[in-house]
């Protein structure tokens, strides 16, 4: 608490004591913090020079070369290898050097369309380590969706695999990219990690000479000792898409010298993290969770950190205790969707595991009930790990609240309190001004600058200062709202904006309705989320149609399957809701709020319906009763 109330209250030591013992800087910097959100000009570490790649490998060798830095598991059970530090350095050289040879330079931006794997780990680092900014696109998005953030991201140069693989099935990666950038000039190279070894063949189906390098004959003639680059502490490290609440997706750009502090210190401090500990966050290293906590954070702090390619119920259900298992797994990092999942097939198949290796069980990506935190604490963690709810998000680089174990007392379902250096607020949506006081519920925003926050929207700063500092001036506005309770504890209540949360995916349901627009069929469509027992939210998607559009279930599947292609399988509607008209204001907006209500299954509860231009539209919906199941 004493260092909580320092880093608020003499901030800028605090965080120059922490840049100088958590990272190696090849210049020391000038000033901790500058600028405010107001301005929409932060800077932290100004005048200092690093570089994230020699920060996360060459500055163990020293001491550490032979330990363990990545542990790989595979979709196959036990199928998988190890690189240690040695190793790891010599793979991010040989990666570094084959993309100077292919013409990458320093502030180029490069896209990642890699599973969960060593590969993509160190293309990340050799990009940062030749001063190329990442852009991970996430593997199970769809050609539509990698050729909009290639373009979007200005990115020339695209590194994939053959395929991946998950839950047994093959995903034909480089036959996407194939759709995604055939006939487009956007690539001059992809680059292609080919892991399956029957697979060479494939390299003639879909093939462009001019275009297209094997990374697996490039790379072992590739020196494996590259210089790195000295960074700017503010130079970008690497963009990465999330969905908002209108239009396209927002590249968020995270940059060196705060983005490292913050996965730094919040691996340290939220997951106890000791020498000689294995860290297992299970997340998919194609969304910020991955990039955070699989590879920055661990590997700035020397730990063994596992990537995991699988899903928690292949080829069992006993999936991740046998990984925990064999693996002597120290910290565990996974969703609260996971857990609800794995909580309906009872305990018996844990019992089957040795889990003492635990010491700290991380959960993230959105708000974990009571019911599910408490099965996780008592049968996975046996009654004497510290279960940490962790909650933050793309923008904010790293943990914003989180207890700390051993010095938090815990609550099933709050993440507790705000990390070092975290100022949060709840304001009233109407007044904007402050709620004090506990036992208060509104809108969380935070009050004053943090190292790791996006610093811009790629190529629309302008959109970066409306979607979340001009609404609330002098704030920055989560789009989250929250609750404090009566000892300060806070309480994630959910979106609230037009961003649902499935099985942890951000989806703006503003991108899924231009998906199911487009199609010939549909007139206009309207989305929302509604609760799910397991994944949190799914989507319920209201379809009004064309004239001689059939509504048969076959159109349906049509559209399920659009959307599918359009954003990526996480993306699929779970109800599609045909009606002849959408709820609407006499101005003509449609009524969401009515929508949500009616997906909830509560047409009681619709609240204030006067405004509605026709309100015989919501009666026939009611009428149907579509939510009932
Ligand atoms: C939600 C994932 C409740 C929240 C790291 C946030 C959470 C959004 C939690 C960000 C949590 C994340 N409790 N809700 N512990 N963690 N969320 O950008 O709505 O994929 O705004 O980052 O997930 O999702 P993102």
């Amino acid at each position: 608490m004493q260092l909580y109330n320092r880093s608020i209250t003499d901030s800028d030591r605090f965080w120059s004591e922490q840049a100088k013992s958590l990272l190696h800087w090849s210049r020391p910097f000038e000033r901790v913090c500058q600028g405010n959100f107001a301005d929409g000009d932060v800077a932290w570490f100004t005048g200092g020079t690093l570089n994230a790649a020699y920060n996360c490998v060459d500055r163990h060798l020293p001491h550490r070369a032979h330990q363990t830095a990545l542990i790989y598991e595979g979709d196959e059970l036990g199928e998988g290898y190890s690189l240690t530090y040695h190793q790891l350095h010599a793979r991010v050289c040989r990666v570094a050097n084959a993309l100077l040879s292919m013409g990458v330079r320093r502030g180029d931006v490069v896209t990642l369309y890699m599973p969960t794997s060593p590969d993509l780990a160190c293309a990340m680092l050799a990009c940062a380590r030749i001063g190329a900014t990442h852009s991970v696109v996430f593997a199970g998005f769809s050609a539509g969706a990698l050729r909009d953030r290639l373009a979007a991201s200005g990115s020339r140069m695209l590194l994939t695999c053959d395929v991946g693989k998950r839950g047994g099935k093959t995903l034909e990666l480089k036959k996407i990219v194939d759709e995604a950038v055939g006939g487009t000039d956007l690539v001059h190279h992809v680059g292609v990690f080919r892991r399956d070894p029957d697979a060479a063949q494939q390299r003639s189906e879909g093939w462009e000479e001019s275009r297209d390098v094997d990374m697996n004959e490039l790379l072992p003639r590739m020196r494996p000792y590259c210089a790195y680059v000295s960074m700017e502490a503010e130079d970008p490290l690497f963009i990465l898409y999330t969905s908002g609440s209108t239009g396209k997706p927002k590249g968020l750009v995270h940059t060196t010298g705060g983005y490292l502090l913050q996965a730094a210190m919040t691996t340290k401090n939220t997951f106890d993290l000791k020498d000689g500990d294995v860290f297992g966050c299970v997340a998919d290293v194609g969304w910020i969770t991955g990039h955070t906590y699989c590879i920055y954070g661990p590997l700035l702090l020397g730990a063994t950190s596992v990537l995991f390619e699988s899903t928690p119920r292949y080829p069992h259900h006993g999936r991740y205790w046998d990984l925990i298992d064999r693996h002597r797994i120290t910290q565990f990092y996974t969703s609260p969707t996971a857990i609800r999942t794995l909580m309906k097939f009872g305990t018996d198949k844990i019992k089957e595991y040795k889990l003492d290796s635990l010491r700290v069980l991380g959960s993230v990506g959105e708000p974990i009930n009571p019911e599910a935190w408490t099965w996780y604490f008592k049968n996975v963690g046996h009654s004497r790990c510290t279960v940490v709810d962790t909650w933050w998000q793309t923008e904010t680089g790293g943990h914003m609240m989180a207890p700390m174990p051993g010095m938090t007392p815990l609550k099933p379902g709050s993440c507790t309190l705000p990390v070092y250096g975290v100022q949060p607020a709840l304001l009233d949506p109407l007044t904007g001004e402050e709620i004090e006081g506990d036992d208060v519920e509104g809108l969380l925003v935070v009050k004053r600058p943090w190292p790791g926050m996006a610093r811009t929207i790629h190529g629309d700063h302008h959109r970066y200062m409306d979607v979340y500092f001009n609404s609330y001036r002098g704030y920055y506005a989560t789009g989250d709202g929250a609750r404090r309770d009566e000892n300060g504890y806070y309480w994630i209540t959910g979106r609230v904006d037009d961003v649902v949360n499935v099985a942890g995916h951000r989806i703006g349901t503003a991108e899924v309705e231009s998906s199911l627009a487009s199609h010939d069929g549909v007139s206009e469509a309207a989305v929302v989320g509604f609760p799910d027992p397991s994944k949190g939210q799914g989507l319920c998607c209201y379809v009004t149609l064309n004239m001689g559009t059939p509504s048969t279930p076959e159109f349906i599947a049509e559209l399920k399957a659009q959307v599918r292609r359009d954003i990526g399988p996480f993306a699929t509607p779970d109800v599609i809701v045909i009606t002849p008209d959408l709820p609407k204001t006499r101005s003509g907006k449609i009524m969401r709020r009515i929508l949500r209500k009616l997906a909830e299954g509560e047409p009681s509860a619709l609240g204030d319906t006067s405004t509605l231009a026709d309100p015989s539209v919501v009666e026939r919906l009611v009428a149907t009763q579509f939510w009932v199941k």
